[in-house]
């Protein structure tokens, strides 16, 4: 393992991290109408849960001699619903890119492998959540593909 590239790898992700708490928490913040009653916590939740991240990214630069940024990656606003979603959608995206870069830089490093898969497939369901959100996963069914078993009347 390249400890200097793994650092730069782990100090990346934290400054996602921080990016991700700090966008998801001005999202909250700023949602208004009818969708606010939802969307407010859910953005606070996903805000909280980066939040965690970043702690356990900090600590595991540290324990790799290194010293953990304080700079976040790049923070988009908006003020609109949907492009807030999609905003945090491409933010679960570059999370999810580094965390897997981390497995590869982890290869022969059991334990760090094992916490950059863990933190990719977290990633991976809150892209995959946001995705739907913005119903890009909406499929198309048709009366047609629906098969109704029969019921046997007595
Ligand atoms: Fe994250
Ligand atoms: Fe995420």
């Amino acid at each position: 393992m390249d400890q200097k590239n793994v650092l730069q790898i782990l100090n990346r992700a934290l400054q996602i991290e921080y990016a991700s708490a700090i966008q998801y928490l001005q999202h909250s913040f700023l949602v208004q109408g009818i969708e606010r009653r939802v969307y407010s916590d859910f953005f606070r939740g996903h805000s909280e849960g980066s939040m965690k991240q970043a702690h356990q990214l900090g600590e595991h630069i540290v324990s790799l001699g290194g010293v953990p940024t304080v700079e976040p990656y790049l923070i988009k606003q908006s003020t609109d619903l949907k492009e807030m979603l999609q905003l945090d959608l491409e933010l679960e995206q570059t999370a999810l890119q580094v965390y897997q870069e981390g497995i590869k830089a982890c290869a022969d490093h059991a334990t760090l492998k094992f916490f950059f898969e863990k933190q990719a497939y977290d990633e991976y369901e809150h892209f995959a959540e946001v995705e739907k959100l913005l119903e890009q996963k909406k499929m198309s069914l048709t009366e047609r593909e629906i098969q109704m078993k029969k019921v046997k009347s007595a």
